[in-house]
């Protein structure tokens, strides 16, 4: 049946390459349109300022050992974090290895996906080298990303602007802006990027942000942050959220702001980066050096931008004036691009003046089409691991076209797109300003995308499953649970609804391993700033220096694991506390 079925992919992203192997592995016929020249996504760094791109400076925010596919381990010869070059390599090498690269048409834009004119196929229309063609297709899966279209502001007084106004995705080198004063608007990670590139060239750099936002680093105490994140941790959490959702609200937003204060120190009120917006209600940004900077006073913190007032001039909500201004990047982050599905349904609910919805199952399937359409661009929070959980989000949609995992009724799954729209209605009314129609129930998509993929995480829970496995491997059981949140377990379980990889088990025992040099005692990460590909380098160092005290956090954390899981090595574990000394060095070559 599959094997009859022609398949389009569109996207060679980490998203559209695992959705690509997927697919060909349970016997479709895929074909994976892109219009890079290469596989990666925005970790193929581009000079096209049309496209998103990850900054030949970037670094992934999360570590090696959480982020690799589910049956092709992190190479060890990388670092904890890859630059966004070792990270398109790590892609390229993984569609290599499982000889994918035969099945993508590059240099190809796919504008459109519509129904042919009998209703039985789809229909795409695209420009395959600059020329227009169209090619009809059984089924297709959209994986041209979630980061793709810039949300601009629109700001009073722009046409009286000389300088330079652009969004961050335009940005690719200071040129230009040597010894000038710049305006980034933002505190989130891709501000950050741009501040790290700008500051050994830049005479200025100003950070305008309309309000607060928490900003989390890469690091805690010697150990990359996204290791202090379990699979029973994240399941605790994912229960708070659905059972006791003002529990949840109340305990996050307190426990972050005593985060801030405990990991950053001192917070100046005059930057206003606390109070910050709720984290279960808009996404926080991560950066290892926008709080030092402002520390440091390299660069300084103003509020958001009310209008141009001359062409190097530019008022601030509080009334200041910045003169000699030469550019103003906005980083003010992404959408997805939605007009290459125009078949999509949109609705609103009664009492909700936001923005249209559109309507989609599970964030992914069009109610209608749910058996031949799926987009894989619309579902903020819903990714835990981003590039991890692409494997569980393509055994799903695999399981689905492939009828393994049969859909509900047309009327259930409208009848549940009703119920998330309510539940998004219930949010505008909460936060407009960071409101994201995207938005899904972390527990609700995660979970479905699990049981329908089979990946057998139930295996790992409270219930009679979770102790058979105990019992039957406590290593395993214990590791899985507790230990590194590798996507090999995704893989490890036989349910019979998707491959096993027979090298998970040595694979996450590896990954647990290797975490073993965490906390390092003195760790120097360079965070090297250039100025373009070819301009000046700040290197701020990090220096992760042992040091008793400030357990409180782990404290807490420790009481939670004890409480719920019984583990208390966990607390022996986590009171072997350190901390965190900033030093900066120049060097601008
Ligand atoms: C700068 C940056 C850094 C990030 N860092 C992290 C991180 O460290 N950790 C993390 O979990 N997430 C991170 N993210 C989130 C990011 O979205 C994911 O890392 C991941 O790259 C998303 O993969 P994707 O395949 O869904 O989309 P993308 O990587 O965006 O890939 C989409 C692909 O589709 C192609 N495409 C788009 N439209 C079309 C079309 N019409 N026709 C044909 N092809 C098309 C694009 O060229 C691209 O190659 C980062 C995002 C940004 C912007
Ligand atoms: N690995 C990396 O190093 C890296 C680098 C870049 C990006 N990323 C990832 O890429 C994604 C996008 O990140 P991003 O930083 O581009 O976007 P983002 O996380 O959505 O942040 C956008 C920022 O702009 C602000 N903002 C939005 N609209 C604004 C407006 N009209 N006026 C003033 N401020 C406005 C937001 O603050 P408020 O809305 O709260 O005011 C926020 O600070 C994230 O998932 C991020 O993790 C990762």
């Amino acid at each position: 049946m599959a094997g009859q079925q022609k398949v389009a992919v569109i996207g060679a992203g980490t998203c559209g390459v695992s959705m690509l192997k997927t697919l060909s592995e349970d016997g479709f016929q895929v074909t994976c349109f892109e219009r890079r020249k290469q596989v990666g996504g925005l970790w193929a760094y581009t000079d096209d300022p049309s496209m998103t791109t990850a900054l030949p400076s970037t670094r992934a925010l999360i570590s090696k050992y959480t982020c690799g596919m589910t049956d092709y381990p992190m190479p060890e010869k990388y670092p904890s974090h890859l630059s966004s070059a070792q990270f398109q390599e790590y892609i390229e090498s993984y569609a290599r290895h499982f000889d994918l690269l035969k099945d993508v048409v590059f240099g190809a834009s796919v504008t459109r996906a519509a129904r042919n004119e009998d209703d039985t196929k789809w229909r795409l229309e695209m420009f395959v080298n600059g020329e227009p063609q169209s090619e009809e297709f059984d089924k297709v899966v959209f994986c041209h990303g979630y980061q793709t279209i810039s949300k601009m502001p629109d700001y009073e007084g722009k046409e009286l602007f000389e300088g330079q106004l652009m969004h961050a995705q335009q940005f690719r080198s200071t040129k230009g802006l040597e010894g000038k004063n710049v305006v980034v608007v933002g505190m989130s990670s891709t501000a950050s990027d741009i501040i790290n590139n700008l500051l050994p060239v830049a005479s200025n750099v100003y950070m305008s942000h309309r309000r607060g936002g928490y900003v989390f680093p890469t690091w805690r105490k010697g150990v990359p942050g996204d290791l202090m994140v379990t699979w029973r941790r994240r399941q605790i959490t994912a229960f708070i959220q659905r059972r006791l959702p003002s529990v949840y609200k109340w305990c996050t937003d307190k426990g972050l702001n005593f985060f801030m204060r405990s990991h950053w120190g001192r917070l100046d009120p005059e930057w206003r980066v606390l109070p910050a917006p709720s984290i279960s209600l808009s996404l926080p940004g991560a950066s290892n050096s926008l709080i030092p900077l402002l520390q440091e006073g390299k660069i300084a913190s103003v509020h958001g931008i009310k209008r141009f007032t001359g062409p190097h001039s530019v008022e601030l909500n509080d009334g200041t004036v910045l003169d000699d201004i030469a550019a103003v990047i906005c980083a003010t982050g992404y959408t997805a691009n939605m007009s290459v599905a125009p078949f999509l349904e949109r609705s609103r609910p009664a009492n909700y003046d936001g923005p249209d919805l559109v309507r989609l199952w599970m964030n992914i399937f069009p109610p209608k089409y749910a058996d031949s359409m799926a987009l894989l661009c619309h579902s903020a929070y819903g990714k835990n691991n981003g590039f991890s959980f692409n494997d569980v989000q393509s055994m799903a949609i695999s399981n689905i076209f492939r009828g393994v995992h049969p859909l509900p009724p047309l009327s259930s799954m409208n009848a549940a797109v009703d119920a998330h729209h309510e539940w998004l209605a219930s949010r505008w009314s909460k936060e407009q300003l960071g409101f994201e129609p995207s938005a899904v129930k972390t527990w609700e998509f995660q979970a479905f995308l699990h049981d329908v993929a089979g990946t057998g995480m139930e295996n790992l829970g409270w219930g009679w499953k979770g102790w058979k496995f105990f019992f039957r491997d406590p290593k395993m059981s214990w590791l899985m649970n507790n230990g590194v949140e590798t996507a090999h377990a995704f893989r490890y379980f036989e349910t019979g609804k998707r491959r096993t990889w027979e090298g998970a088990r040595d694979a996450i025992i590896r990954a647990n391993e290797a975490v073993k040099v965490f906390p390092v005692k003195e760790e120097r990460r360079r965070l090297i700033c250039r100025g373009g590909r070819e301009g000046g380098t700040v290197e701020i160092t990090v220096l992760f220096v042992e040091e008793k005290g400030d357990c409180m956090f782990n404290f807490v954390l420790c009481i939670a694991d004890i409480l719920i899981t019984l583990t208390p090595i966990q607390l022996l574990k986590a009171c072997k506390s350190q901390t965190t000394v900033y030093s900066e060095k120049k060097n601008v070559k």
